[in-house]
């Protein structure tokens, strides 16, 4: 499915992806290694580590009139990937990059409503093209802009179909890196068969979405995989938890087999973009009654007080 469209009508948007602006026209202001440029301006060299090799580390924060939502956590995030990529961003130039989102959002004309805010960081330019790491003193190249975000509520209404399939990815996905290609594809799967998400399904479990976290409910137990290095731990999966002991839902750390998904009363997948999305159809037959539940709306409607809280 194609990123959504600002100004698309809200029931054709079916996308979990970020806002983006329109198709083809490249407008407002990013941020380019130190600098604040028009998007079509901004150029990346062809000798980029993260061209070249998909090697850097990036990041997608929901931001809320003006304000990054749960900023700290997203920046924590960034901070264990590029510790875990071996890029040597300092920690002040890490901090650094609250303020770039919040001035990217003032000038692009982002501080009323929602916006998504992207930020990427590669391990930076060197030649020649070697697989070993560049000298020490390399400079990341450090890019991040910001779009309109129209959150996901027909979808979430209707509640989403997902295909599943074989997790091929390597086994530092709580890494949150820019080689992004066994993701691509899973979702481009779900896309052909005409579903909203692919659910990575390992040695006989389900891992995660392309992009987002997946939960379901079983025998009144809410279940995820664990924060191990098969799953990305997501920001929005640790505040769900969060909620959910809160609401004094039972919580079992274990993912859901593929073998249990017909037994599953609910499905959900989690993320900054999709908030809490219930899942109706798995490979094409219906989870629980075939309608979002009522964990998940819950769920959304506790996140949803947190998210909007002034
Ligand atoms: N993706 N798992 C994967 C593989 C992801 O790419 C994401 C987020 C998540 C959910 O993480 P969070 O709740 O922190 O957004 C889980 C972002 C949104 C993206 O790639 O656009």
């Amino acid at each position: 499915m194609s990123d959504t469209v600002q100004s698309a009508p809200v029931e054709a948007r079916t996308s979990m992806d970020p806002g983006a602006p329109m198709p083809g026209v490249a407008t407002g202001v990013v941020y380019l290694d130190g600098r604040y440029v028009p998007r079509d301006e901004a150029r990346v060299s062809v000798d980029d580590r993260g061209f070249l090799f998909g090697d850097g580390a990036y990041e997608v924060t929901r931001a809320i009139r003006g304000r990054l939502f749960e900023g700290a956590r997203h920046a924590r995030r960034l901070a264990r990937t590029l510790r875990g990529l071996d890029i040597a961003l300092p920690d002040d130039q890490i901090a650094a990059l609250d303020a770039v989102a919040l001035r990217l959002l003032r000038e692009n004309g982002l501080e009323d409503g929602e916006a998504a805010v992207y930020l990427q960081v590669t391990r930076g330019t060197a030649v020649p093209r070697t697989h070993h790491f560049p000298p020490a003193g390399t400079h990341p190249t450090v890019y991040a802009a910001a779009t309109r975000f129209v959150p996901p509520s027909a979808l979430r209404e209707r509640g989403a179909s997902v295909v599943t399939v074989a997790d091929v990815r390597w086994a530092r996905c709580d890494l949150k890196t820019v080689n992004l290609l066994p993701n691509a594809m899973a979702k481009q799967r779900a896309v052909a068969a005409g579903a909203d998400e692919a659910l990575f399904v390992r040695d006989g479990m389900l891992m995660e979405g392309s992009h987002s976290n997946a939960f379901a409910v079983l025998d009144g137990v809410l279940r995820t995989a664990p924060a191990t290095n098969y799953i990305l731990a997501g920001i929005t999966r640790d505040v769900v938890l969060e909620l959910a002991r809160e609401a004094g839902i039972p919580v079992l750390e274990y993912p859901l087999l593929a073998a249990e998904v017909p037994l599953a009363s609910e499905l959900f997948m989690t993320s900054t973009t999709s908030d809490v999305l219930p899942v109706v159809r798995v490979d094409g037959r219906p989870v629980g009654d075939g309608a979002p539940g009522p964990v998940a709306r819950r769920l959304y409607e506790m996140l949803a007080a947190r998210m909007y809280a002034s």
